[in-house]
């Protein structure tokens, strides 16, 4: 399979024409796409067509998918999750809800985040509903070498429902909620396949750096922050229909934008897939 490849950010995305899902990548065309993915740590691949079960059957060429019952999911096929701007708050006020409004990092709570998010815009609205990304390598590189010194090796505790969240999370059973596990990340990771140092942060579940009383790791943290999301390290993807966006938390945060106008619709579908413990 050929595909063009464009490259949409400055330092971080790319987007690939000419491949159909729909029918599974051969083997070196899926390494090149891992390739373009790893380089760029964001890959779109444009113009798809897919029900649920081929869009997770195409997901999972790149890593393991697995299901998340906090997103409601589609009847197809249950590692398919949907993120729609139809969502509401169904156990709570019923309100609107805005999955992954703030700057973050997909599934920090757990041991063992997932590496990749796929989304898939089915329905994409005409304006807005853009999804920013940030590029950690490069916050992290850009650190000067005295805070570099400082934060290698400190650890963060992350919780689902952490103190410092931004955004406002759905309700969940109490027996869920108290299941809700939680972990302890290196604030500085190495990616396990790019060998590449990047600063690990989720503003929305970082509760606070072990070892720092709580003044000063919100000061820490806070400062970490304002860094890596400073515009110079952003790509902004505007949707089309058809996208699939790969991100890799590893290395990126994201952040999700419900600034289109009332009546147009946005539905996308998710797979995440597993990754490791970081370190
Ligand atoms: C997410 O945070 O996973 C969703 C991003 C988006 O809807 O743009």
């Amino acid at each position: 399979m050929n595909f063009q490849t464009e490259r949409l950010g400055p330092h971080m995305a790319a987007a690939v024409d000419g491949v159909d899902l729909n029918r599974l990548p051969d083997a070196p065309t899926q390494a090149a796409l891992t390739r373009v993915l790893h380089d760029n740590l964001v890959l779109c691949i444009r113009g798809q067509r897919l029900a649920p079960v081929p869009f997770r059957d195409a997901m999972a060429q790149f890593g393991v998918p697995v299901l998340r019952k906090q997103l409601a999911r589609t009847t197809e096929c249950a590692e398919v999750n949907i993120i729609s701007s139809e969502d509401r708050d169904v156990l709570g006020d019923g309100k609107r809800l805005v999955n992954g409004e703030n700057w973050h990092t997909d599934d920090s709570f757990m041991r063992e985040p997932c590496s990749l998010t796929m989304l898939y815009g089915v329905v994409v609205p005409a304006v807005g509903g853009d999804t920013q990304f940030t590029n950690m390598y490069a916050a992290y590189a850009d650190l000067p070498d005295e805070m570099k010194a400082r934060i290698d090796g400190l650890k963060v505790i992350h919780k689902y429902s952490s103190s410092r969240k931004l955004s406002r999370i759905s309700t969940r059973p109490a027996a869920e909620m108290a299941a809700m596990p939680e972990a302890t990340h290196p604030l500085v990771r190495t990616h396990p396949e790019t060998g590449r140092k990047s600063l690990y942060l989720n503003p929305n579940r970082m509760e606070q750096v072990v070892g720092l009383d709580r003044a000063e790791s919100d000061r820490l943290l806070d400062a970490l922050i304002a860094h890596a999301t400073q515009p110079a390290y952003e790509y902004r993807h505007a949707w089309r229909q058809g996208d699939i966006v790969i991100w890799d938390n590893r290395c990126t945060m994201h952040k999700a934008n419900a600034d289109y106008p009332d009546g147009e619709r946005r539905l996308m579908h998710r797979v995440i897939v597993a990754g490791t413990a970081p370190y």
